[in-house]
């Protein structure tokens, strides 16, 4: 390790993408100390062309090679930064495991994240894409993003409210070549103000045997339970979550299907005039949960997720997407667009 990095070149990258699809980097950068990203924007490559800042790799496919530098943070700092009244504000730097980053949170009594237990993927990457589970979305626990800003070549940080945080989706995400996140700012508190609303959480605590007002640790054990029924484990199945987002559409719209399809979940978007249609819903109606097409599937545990049984490309993982799409057009008018980001091909 030279200077707080360390670069591969020609690297594989099938161990670093939960789909476990082969592919490969040109240049594979480790950074271990974010301080070092000034001095690697210096060289040619990375400063003029295009860089991949890879997290877990567990909302990419690799359609095709990496056609330029691959970065990946693995700083792992945790710091309470202070507490104003019930508030504690931590800090995690960008390479720290999000699922290890909820149980720390939860380990020192801090309320927020037990909704987004067991989620894939890095601190640096859940900004992004705004991940969200159980009525929960990370947003609602950041309070800053500190990145590197490759167009000024300096240190940012970023209010929350500047990260134009929306289902799914941020600033960073509209903007990938620009900002590399480094560390995030959460607020989070000591005084439970727990969500249980979404279907499956007071069941699976039920289940668990609590009946009253549960803790914390306590409801991010039930989403992990729930989590490790429906979704596939990507060290034994390749996948990458959800592949396909769920679509929202105006409300006369929703209104239409539901009255030709009763049983169709509808779910509040983000205005009134707005409803969030469930793509694993419409895809099951369409008969694919269980398919499978050589080593490219969908789970039989979840309509959403697409699988790689061994050796599927990346590829032919795309093109069974495709066709999942075209038949969720076809049967209901309703455009699906995939979450993860799509890596050497165009959706
Ligand atoms: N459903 C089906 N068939 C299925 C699965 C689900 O018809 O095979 C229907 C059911 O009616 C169910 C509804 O779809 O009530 C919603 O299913 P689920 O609660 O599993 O949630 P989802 O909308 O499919 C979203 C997130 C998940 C997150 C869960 C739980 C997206 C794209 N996905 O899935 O996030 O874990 O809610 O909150 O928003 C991810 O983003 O990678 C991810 C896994």
């Amino acid at each position: 390790m030279t200077a707080g990095y360390r670069i591969v070149e020609n690297a594989r990258l099938d161990a670093r993408n939960t789909f476990g699809v082969a592919a490969r980097a040109p240049m594979l950068v480790d950074v271990a100390d974010a301080a070092a990203l000034p001095e690697l924007f210096g060289y040619a490559m990375l400063r003029d062309g295009p860089v991949l800042v890879l997290g877990g790799g567990s909302n990419l496919l690799f359609a095709g090679d990496a056609p330029g530098a691959v970065l990946a943070l693995s700083s792992q700092r945790i710091e309470l930064l202070g507490e104003v009244g019930d508030a504690v504000i931590v800090r995690a730097d960008a390479g720290v495991g999000w699922h290890d980053f909820v149980l720390w949170t939860l380990g020192h009594g801090l309320c927020g994240l037990e909704n987004l237990a067991l989620i894939p993927g890095t601190v640096g990457a859940a900004p992004i894409q705004n991940i969200g589970a159980y009525g929960v979305e990370v947003r609602d626990a950041i309070r800053a993003v500190h990145a590197f800003d490759r167009r000024d070549r300096g240190f940012v940080r970023l209010d929350a409210g500047d990260c134009d945080f929306a289902y799914r989706d941020s600033l960073f995400k509209h903007d990938p070549d620009r900002y590399i996140v480094t560390a995030v700012e959460f607020v989070l508190s000591r005084t439970p103000d727990l969500r249980l609303e979404y279907a499956g959480i007071r069941e699976e605590l039920t289940a668990m045997g609590i009946d009253g007002t549960p803790r914390a640790s306590q409801v991010a054990e039930a989403v992990i339970r729930i989590r490790q029924r429906k979704l596939p484990d990507p060290a034994r199945l390749g996948n990458a979550g959800s592949f396909f987002k769920n679509p929202i559409v105006p409300m006369a719209i929703a209104e239409a299907l539901q009255a030709t399809h009763p049983a169709m979940p509808v779910f509040r978007g983000a205005g009134d005039d707005t409803r969030k249609l469930s793509a694993a819903w419409l895809i099951d109606q369409c008969g694919w949960k269980g398919h499978r097409h050589g080593d490219a599937g969908v789970s039989a545990e979840h309509a959403l997720v697409l699988v790689n049984h061994g050796q599927a490309t990346g590829l032919q993982v795309l093109d069974l997407a495709r066709r999942i799409a075209a038949s969720v057009q076809d049967r209901f008018g309703i455009a699906i667009e995939p979450e993860p980001r799509i890596i050497g091909a165009t959706w």
